[in-house]
């Protein structure tokens, strides 16, 4: 099998492509833009595997994609390719537009077009047409605001999309219904939870403080640091995916989460207390990690609360997360600290200037 994985080079897709590489016999094509989020340095080891492939192409350029699909020919698509931080959205929301949006629509139309011409040759459903996958990666912060006492978002919550990244990735999941609707596309779709691990961006709340913690800086919690997510590991979302794509129904949706809700506040707490044990010298500078824990101004539109009821997977699918938050939490804070290079790395001019945009004038 060979599938074709756009944002390969993010932190879920990189999680995703280490993992089919390693566990599965699946070829994989990774489509990615290299934007300040994609890196290749979180694919370790992969230029030299002849089952890995890589194709530097914006997916809003239709041409450069029906290229890599006439080459590649895949039999299946894992769409994860996104702008993917609610600040940035916030702050300059028309790339989200531009990828999230007019990108996955061409990426629907090219697909469609590729899918089309595909042989219905072979045993009643195992054509090379019945076979084929469209996977959307999508987020439960399409599903808005939580209050605190209603209980968790089933696939059925309705839309309430508070944040233009939210709103952008909606209107992806959207188009995905509608071109399985209207042009029959064999599509499935997943909505997960927060997601942590090794070589996430230093943008996203959890290696934002860790790495913050060790240099010494503030931990920047915005407003009451009362917002509670739902923390799931991102090997156990790339396990989920998998099982998605190979087992998942034609057109329905899966909700993916960790079962882990966490107030921004515990998570940071949390964070402090994991690197007093492990680098019990403090940061840099002196003092306790917990004492620059600082409040900020809160960002507008803040979603209160998410959380996913994955009923619908555990059961239909028997997908169930391997890592329990505290251990998991604990791993990843050790591989920051063991992998200064790649956070050096990731850590260029455009990062910093990033950390001034956003966190100067809170
Ligand atoms: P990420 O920002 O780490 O990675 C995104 C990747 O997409 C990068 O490699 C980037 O270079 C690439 N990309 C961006 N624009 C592109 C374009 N126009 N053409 C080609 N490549 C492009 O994101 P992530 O955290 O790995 O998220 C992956 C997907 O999972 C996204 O669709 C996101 O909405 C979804 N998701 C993320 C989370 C989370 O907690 N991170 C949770 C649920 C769902
Ligand atoms: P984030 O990692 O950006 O994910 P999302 O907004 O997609 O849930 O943020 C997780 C939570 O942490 C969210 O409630 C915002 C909060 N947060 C802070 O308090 N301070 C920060 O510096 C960042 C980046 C996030």
């Amino acid at each position: 099998m060979k599938i074709l994985i756009t944002g390969g080079a993010g932190f879920i897709g990189s999680a995703l492509i280490r993992q089919l590489r390693a566990q599965s016999k699946a070829e994989v094509v990774n489509v990615d833009a290299l934007t300040y989020a994609g890196n290749l340095d979180s694919l370790p080891g992969l230029q030299k595997d002849p089952g890995y492939h890589f194709e530097l192409v914006n997916i809003a350029d239709r041409t450069a994609l029906e290229q890599v699909f006439r080459e590649h020919r895949p039999d299946a698509v894992m769409h994860l390719a996104a702008e993917s931080h609610v600040d940035r959205s916030i702050l300059g929301p028309n790339a989200f537009v531009q990828t999230n949006v007019v990108g996955t629509q061409t990426l629907l139309e090219v697909t469609r077009a590729y899918w089309a011409e595909l042989s219905h040759a072979g045993e009643p459903g195992h054509s090379p047409r019945e076979r084929f996958r469209f996977h959307h990666i999508s987020t439960d912060e399409v599903f808005g605001d939580l209050p605190a006492n209603a209980p968790a978002f089933t696939e059925s919550t309705p839309y309430a999309p508070s944040s233009p990244y939210a709103a952008t990735k909606a209107a992806s999941d959207h188009l995905v219904r509608a071109w399985h609707r209207t042009y029959g596309l064999p599509v499935v779709i997943t909505n997960c939870s927060n997601n942590y691990g090794p070589y996430q961006f230093p943008e996203k709340l959890i290696p934002l403080m860790i790495l913050n913690a060790v240099a010494g800086k503030p931990l920047p919690v915005y407003g009451d640091g009362g917002q509670i997510r739902d923390w799931l590991h991102v090997d156990d979302h790339a396990t989920a995916l998998w099982t998605v794509l190979q087992h998942g129904e034609i057109g329905a949706t899966y909700n993916i989460g960790g079962d882990a809700e966490r107030t921004n506040w515990q998570v940071v707490e949390g964070i402090c207390e994991v690197l007093s044990e492990r680098r019990p010298t403090g940061p840099r500078g002196g003092g306790a990690y917990a004492d620059l824990i600082t409040s900020v101004t809160d960002r507008p539109g803040h979603d209160r609360r998410y959380a996913i009821d994955s009923t619908r997977i555990r059961t239909a699918l028997g997908w169930r997360p391997a890592h329990s938050f505290d251990t998991g939490l604990r791993e990843t804070v050790q591989w920051y600290l063991d992998h200064p290079e790649w956070v050096e790395r990731v850590q260029s001019g455009a990062y910093r200037e990033w950390m001034q945009q956003n966190y100067a004038s809170r």
